[in-house]
């Protein structure tokens, strides 16, 4: 198992390229130029699929030895929160791959459909906020259990 603070290097690297990566794609989706939408549409495409590949490892990674697995060894009673999060990474996945199968019907010519999944990305990004913020609250206290039974 990482040690506390191996685990709290990786998630603040981590968090550092998630938050580079979902900062570039928000910019994309933040508004619809009214020139040149066939290379907007391509450069949004290719923002939301590196987002969505790292951000599907980096779900993986959390699952496996990244952080969830070790808490639930060492604290089981965290089941129910630990469950919670696995779901959440579930439905991510799901929202991800539809925002991504949208985006990659889209046409230039269909500007409400475009709006649409400008403002699905923008929701999925808050979706995610939340549940890091769920997530890492979970992680603290598991630290600071940590902390306190290696006194
Ligand atoms: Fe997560």
């Amino acid at each position: 198992m990482r040690s506390a603070a191996e685990m709290a290097e990786w998630i603040q690297n981590e968090s550092k390229m998630v938050d580079e990566l979902s900062g570039r794609l928000c910019k994309a989706a933040a508004c619809i130029p009214t020139e040149n939408l066939s290379g907007w549409l391509d450069d949004l495409r290719g923002q939301f699929e590196r987002f969505r590949a790292h951000y599907q490892k980096h779900m993986a990674l959390e699952e496996g030895g990244g952080c969830l697995a070790p808490v639930l060894e060492q604290w089981p009673e965290l089941t129910g929160e630990v469950e919670h999060l696995r779901s959440e990474h579930r439905e991510i996945g799901v929202l991800m791959k539809a925002i991504y199968d949208e985006l990659c019907d889209l046409s230039p010519d269909q500007p409400l459909t475009m709006l649409d999944c400008c403002r699905r990305i923008r929701n999925l990004m808050e979706i995610i906020n939340h549940h890091t913020d769920r997530e890492n609250l979970i992680l603290s206290l598991a630290f600071s259990r940590d902390v306190g039974t290696s006194d």
